[in-house]
């Protein structure tokens, strides 16, 4: 079914697409794990990890719905059935249980690195098909940057 016309060609869009989605995948998962340990972490600095990482999934969430609503604008179904997110995402599973607030603090420095560089790459394939949906790439990059950079001087 094709409801929305695009105003890309049809090459741009595959192109376009396909980063609109990944990072849709990537975006959602970013929010469950932020989530997970929020709710899992212990150890003496549980206040402020835990107030943080609150901070990790509101960001996520506002970035998903930008992905997500760039898509549709494009005329591409988004896609994000926990099903999808779970076959796609980019960032490692986290193991079950109560999580030791430094470790927490590694959890998402790793989340978030691996979610950047894909996020990098989405940016620079998508600067002649699109430059729209890059400039969304380039300032949710910037945001998951700096995020990245405070866990890791959490943890110096
Ligand atoms: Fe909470």
């Amino acid at each position: 079914m094709n409801v929305v016309k695009s105003p890309l060609p049809d090459t741009d869009l595959r192109i376009v697409a396909e980063a609109l989605q990944g990072a849709l995948v990537d975006l959602v998962d970013l929010s469950l794990v932020a989530k997970q340990v929020h709710w899992n972490v212990v150890g003496p600095r549980f206040r402020s990890v835990h107030l943080q990482l609150d901070e990790v999934v509101d960001v996520a969430r506002t970035h998903s719905d930008t992905v997500a609503e760039r898509a549709s604008a494009l005329g591409v179904s988004p896609d994000g059935r926990a099903s999808t997110v779970a076959a796609g995402s980019g960032i490692s599973a986290v193991a079950a249980g109560w999580v030791k607030d430094s470790d927490a603090v590694g959890t998402l420095v790793a989340a978030l690195g691996a979610v950047i560089t894909r996020m990098r790459e989405r940016v620079a394939a998508t600067g002649d098909a699109d430059p729209v949906s890059q400039d969304i790439f380039i300032g949710i990059t910037a945001d998951l940057e700096k995020h990245h950079w405070m866990f890791q001087a959490e943890n110096a």
